[in-house]
């Protein structure tokens, strides 16, 4: 005899001297004196509430969801780990479609998605870190990089030597780089919560991110690098960087790696993004050079279209200002 029977939709295992709860001839047969004595209606299988329930419950679960295979996926060499890493995004509504790929860089790729159910209507920038990032995460790598790895709390990892967790296996590389991209989601999610004009989080993976999508359904939002600013919006691009700038001093950030490349221009509005190297202040990093070196960056962009500002005085001011807790 079977050792498992349905209970509630769920296979259980079953003690064999137990009763069966279905199908014995036995059971059968004496079911409609029984049924009839109590005055209830037989119940076939089918119509048992909980086997009804389960059904239901079953069906709906299947039919939610279509398989996730974005035609924008097919053919690409990497295609198996973007679907597994949107995958997540798309499981929790926040995905419809991935409509096209916005730009590769170095480390991660960005891709246009059509947002999902909890997010109809709306386009999200999907930025998915590369296997490779996964495989070259030691100091010699970040070193050629240019990367500095942190840890959630922004304190720097030092990725070789006794005692780093995981060092030799993948697994540890794993956990390190998804808890650099927690960094940088805590960072940028914090910096949007300040005030700092930069794109809004919707959620994060092991190596994405899901973010506000800037740009249209044709053209992505172009980079400070790529524009032709008109002599009329420079000044006020530069005032709202500095001023992004200082907002995120104020929650202890320093973006770290702020120049044309990582400022985006959309409606005449500059957005900051990539926070993937910022520092805290307080963790005794260069922090007041890496300070200077963002304003300095974000002036020298607007200067050759008529904006004007004292890079070292103005850092030095931020600096002097966050020291004395104003900030
Ligand atoms: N939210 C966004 N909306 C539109 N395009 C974006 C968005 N975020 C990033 N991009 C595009 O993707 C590129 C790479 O993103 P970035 O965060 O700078 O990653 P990387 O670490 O590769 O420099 C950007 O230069 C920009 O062109
Ligand atoms: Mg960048």
């Amino acid at each position: 005899m079977d050792r498992y029977t349905i209970v509630g939709g769920k296979y259980v295992e079953r003690d064999e001297d137990e009763a069966p709860a279905y199908g014995t001839r036995r059971k059968e047969r004496k079911q409609p004196k029984a049924a009839a004595r109590e005055g209830v209606a037989k119940q076939s299988f089918e119509s048992n509430a909980d086997v009804q329930r389960w059904l239901s419950e079953t069906s709906e679960a299947e039919g939610a969801k279509e398989p996730f295979a974005p035609e924008a996926l097919v053919g690409r060499r990497d295609g198996a780990w973007v679907l597994s890493s949107l995958s997540h995004f798309y499981e929790q509504d926040l995905i419809a479609d991935v409509l096209r790929e916005v730009k590769s860089g170095k480390e991660a790729t960005v891709f246009c998605c059509a947002g999902g159910p909890s997010a109809e209507g709306l386009l999200l920038a999907a930025k998915i870190y590369r296997p490779r990032m996964f495989r070259s995460l030691s100091n010699d790598a970040q070193y050629r990089e240019g990367r500095v790895v942190r840890n959630e709390s922004g304190k720097q990892v030092k990725l070789t030597g006794k005692g780093v967790p995981g060092r030799a296996s993948a697994k540890g590389r794993a956990f390190q780089v998804a808890s650099w991209i927690g960094y940088e989601y805590a960072t940028q999610a914090l910096a949007y919560s300040l005030g700092v004009p930069t794109p809004r989080l919707y959620a994060q993976t092991g190596n994405g991110l899901l973010m506000e999508y800037l740009g249209d359904a044709e053209t992505a939002s172009p980079r400070l690098c790529e524009i032709d600013v008109g002599r009329g919006e420079a000044q006020a691009i530069l005032d709202m960087l500095i001023e992004g700038v200082r907002l995120l001093l104020g929650g202890h950030r320093i973006h770290g790696d702020l120049s044309a490349y990582n400022v985006l221009v959309w409606d005449g509005q500059p957005y900051i993004i990539d926070f993937a190297q910022a520092v805290d202040p307080r963790q005794g990093d260069d922090a007041r050079a890496l300070l200077a070196r963002d304003v300095q960056r974000a002036v020298a962009a607007l200067a050759p279209y008529g904006a004007r500002a004292d890079a070292r005085a103005v850092a030095d001011n931020l600096w002097w200002e966050y020291l004395q807790g104003g900030v």
